[in-house]
């Protein structure tokens, strides 16, 4: 079945022609981008607030632009949302073993690989905690790792590192390119220049120039 052998997941691929979005009557947010990218890409949508970034990553999800048109390859597409969400009173560990369960793998097997995404995470120390006891920071690390357990080819991130400190911003970071370096897609809207910095592709929002 897809998604439980890592070697089996179809690559993701994307590609944008002329894309352009607006609301309704409204102004264009953005028009003209052109991009394609896929397997190993790590890509930074930047731009100012409200500039559509999470707006372009819900088209790549799977919406229709006003005009342009996006293509997608097959593989399972995960989305991580900015504001970090979960069950109050269930723990840390139970959050990321969701995805491996509603694959059909038992509570022990799935174990030793939410251990590992736990550890990966920086959140081991927390495995048994509730969710509501949580800080925004490991909220959204958690969110992240939950993401990474139903081994999606191509992962969106909406502004991953917005409400952690420098250290976890910065392991988040290399994880997100750890991940576009196994062969996934990494989209990520962001304001943070050091996860643009590391990007194999940019598409700049707000500039009349489009992306590059
Ligand atoms: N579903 C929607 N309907 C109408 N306007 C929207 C909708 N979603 C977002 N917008 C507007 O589009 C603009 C871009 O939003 P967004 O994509 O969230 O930007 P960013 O993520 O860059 O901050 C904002 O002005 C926002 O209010
Ligand atoms: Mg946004």
């Amino acid at each position: 079945m897809p998604g439980l052998i890592m070697d089996n997941r179809p690559a993701a691929h994307v590609s944008l022609r002329a894309v352009g979005h607006r609301f309704g009557e409204g102004t264009w947010l953005f028009r003209g981008i052109e991009s394609t990218f896929g397997a190993g890409d790590l890509v930074a949508v930047t731009g100012p607030s409200g500039s559509g970034k999470s707006t372009l990553l819900s088209l790549v999800a799977g919406g229709t632009p006003t005009e342009g048109t996006i293509e997608r390859g097959e593989g399972r597409t995960q989305w991580v949302f900015q504001n970090p969400y979960g069950s109050a009173h269930r723990s840390t560990a139970d959050h990321v073993a969701l995805p491996f369960l509603a694959r059909g793998m038992s509570r022990t097997e799935a174990e030793p690989q939410v251990q590992g995404l736990l550890e990966r995470f920086n959140l081991s120390e927390s495995s048994a905690a509730p969710f509501r006891t949580l800080s925004g920071g490991q909220a959204q690390r958690l969110m992240l790792a939950r993401a990474l357990a139903a081994e999606p080819a191509l992962i969106l991130v909406d502004e991953p590192t917005s409400q952690l400190d420098p250290v976890n911003a910065g392991m988040v970071i290399d994880v997100l390119q750890e991940l576009a370096g196994e062969d996934r897609t990494v989209l990520i809207a962001t304001h943070d220049p050091r996860v643009a910095d590391r990007a194999t592709r940019r598409l700049v929002l707000g500039d009349p120039d489009g992306a590059s």
